[in-house]
């Protein structure tokens, strides 16, 4: 009989379990409007939040059932104290073999170094405009010389290849999308557009704002002549595309032509919260049982069975609410429920 151990579970749609985003920490230093719009949020009582080793038990128990791709998520990760020692473990579970994480890039100048060194092997850093002005409005904070110093350091620490997520809003940096990609290409990096998209913590989403992936494709390509989809066979939910002049960039289309279909992902938010989806109203709480001295065995049989009777298409029922599409939740639900935050669940 094969033990929970190398069973590699498939969802309700055959979807395999792969990757793993484990957000270490809800609070943020960032404001940016399309996440954390509010004047003030509730934050996740600090016992409830897991230890280093709740999160690397969890992390290879997950690697088991399939998910060898580990990201570090938030909040931002880098408030998360001693984060490097927390790279160091994941990057030493032997079935993770590709660990990565998201950041504002604020706290990035001095802490790449040590990440790098601790073991983590791919970086994306967000980064929505290169004007200083434009970049203190949408992230509440002046901080763009911060992240571009993060940036350097990073390179300087030999990360390569690195991704910078820009969600793109109609009439506030929609007009930096060459700017961008100049920027990426000065780092060696790629950019990915992302679709604003309505998730939780989104309280000032308007489809207005919305600029697609069809719409941004066709103001490049009557930019630069020609843009043609790469197909690399892979299950990121970017698509990417290459210029003339060989440039490849990624577009994340998540609002308006979702990837629920390929999606393998599951989230750990900083408490222990399992959910199965970026939109999911109701996750597991594993952090009981993890305190309760539950075995390997044990919490792998309960992920193991939340995976197969998962049926999430998040995304794609947001999409079939066409025009009634509205924020998810507002200001008094997210109030309730902070579980329900982008910030929470791991952007
Ligand atoms: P790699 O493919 O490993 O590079 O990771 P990634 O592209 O998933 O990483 P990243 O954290 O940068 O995610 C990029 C963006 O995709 C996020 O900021 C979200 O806007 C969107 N996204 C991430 N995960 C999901 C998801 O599970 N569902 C949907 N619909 N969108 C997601
Ligand atoms: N729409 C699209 N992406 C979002 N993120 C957070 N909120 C949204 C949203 N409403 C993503 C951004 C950011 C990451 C941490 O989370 O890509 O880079
Ligand atoms: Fe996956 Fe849910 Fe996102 Fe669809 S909306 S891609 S099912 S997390």
């Amino acid at each position: 009989m094969s033990s929970p151990a190398t069973t590699h579970p498939a969802d309700r749609f055959g979807r395999p379990l792969r990757s793993l985003r484990l957000s270490v920490t809800d609070r943020c230093n960032l404001r940016c409007g399309y996440c954390m719009p509010e004047a003030e949020y509730v934050w996740l009582p600090k016992n409830d939040v897991l230890d280093f080793e709740e999160l690397v038990r969890l992390a290879a128990l997950f690697a088991r059932l399939g998910a060898t791709r580990v990201r570090l998520t938030g909040g931002e990760p880098l408030l998360r104290r001693d984060l490097a020692v927390l790279v160091a473990r994941l990057a030493g579970i032997p079935r993770v073999t590709d660990l990565s994480l998201t950041t504002n890039g604020v706290l990035l100048a001095e802490q790449a170094a040590g990440l790098r060194a601790a073991g983590l092997h791919r970086l994306t850093v967000s980064l929505d405009s290169l004007r200083p002005a434009t970049f203190a409005a949408l992230a509440g904070r002046d901080a763009l010389t911060e992240v571009l110093a993060g940036l350097a350091a990073a390179r300087a620490a030999g990360f390569t290849g690195i991704k910078l997520n820009t969600v793109v809003i109609r009439g506030r940096n929609d007009d930096e999308l060459e700017a961008l990609l100049d920027f990426a290409a000065s780092i060696g990096g790629e950019v990915r557009f992302i679709e604003y998209m309505d998730v939780g913590g989104a309280t000032q989403w308007s489809h207005r704002e919305v600029v697609s992936r069809a719409e941004l494709v066709a103001r490049l390509r009557a930019r630069f002549g020609s843009v043609d989809a790469e197909s690399d066979g892979s299950w990121a939910p970017a698509d990417r595309y290459r210029l003339p002049d060989g440039r490849v960039f990624g577009v994340i289309s998540s609002t308006t032509q979702p990837f629920c279909a390929t999606c393998d992902r599951a989230r750990i938010t900083a408490d222990g919260v399992f959910f199965t989806c970026l939109y999911a109203r109701d996750g597991l709480q594993l952090r009981d049982a993890l305190r309760a001295g539950a075995s390997d065995d044990e919490l792998l049989a309960t992920l193991a069975r939340v995976w197969s009777q998962r049926a999430d298409r998040g995304a794609e029922e947001r999409l079939a609410l066409r025009a009634e599409r509205q924020a998810l939740a507002d200001r008094d639900e997210l109030r309730a429920n902070p579980h329900l935050e982008m910030h929470t669940r791991g952007g």
